[in-house]
């Protein structure tokens, strides 16, 4: 069962360069997974917040592409908050914690890679449901 002790930042690679920077991910490398979905949040008003949820499979890892915002991931005992603020650092949340996303700056971009593809049945919305699996060691 994860824990919040679980969940890495991990740098990437990154080429300074006068022309502009690069940086980049491999799967099972940089991201500790097969990468079967990617998807990314953007546009989001100040104030909001969004993914509160947990998955039963899918594992992520989330980039801030351009801007910056929190993580706040939650083992149902301790929870930690993450600020992603660069391009070349990624946050690897295995399944099974509960996350959130908030406290987003203005035009930031959420890029983020999944290990299964979208299915309804693996989240869990209802933070008490969480608390409730966690505790049946269900997620
Ligand atoms: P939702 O899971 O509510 O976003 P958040 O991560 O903030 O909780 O996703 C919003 C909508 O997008 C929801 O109707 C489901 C849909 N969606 C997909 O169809 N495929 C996907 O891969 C994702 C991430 C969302």
């Amino acid at each position: 069962m994860a824990t919040i002790n679980d969940v890495k930042i991990i740098e990437l690679p990154k080429f300074l360069d006068a022309r502009g920077n690069l940086s980049f991910a491999e799967q099972n490398n940089h991201i500790p997974f097969e990468i079967k979905r990617t998807y990314w949040i953007y546009d989001v008003p100040g104030g909001e917040s969004r993914g509160g949820h947990a998955f039963f499979k899918n594992h992520e890892f989330i980039v801030a592409l351009s801007g910056a915002f929190d993580v706040v991931v939650d083992d149902g005992e301790q929870k930690k908050t993450f600020r992603l603020n660069r391009s070349y650092y990624g946050l690897f949340v295995p399944a099974g914690l509960w996350r959130e996303m908030n406290n987003f700056s203005t035009n930031s971009l959420a890029l983020e890679f999944g290990s299964e593809h979208y299915y309804k049945g693996d989240y869990v919305r209802n933070y008490d449901d969480f608390i409730k699996l966690k505790k049946d060691g269900k997620i």
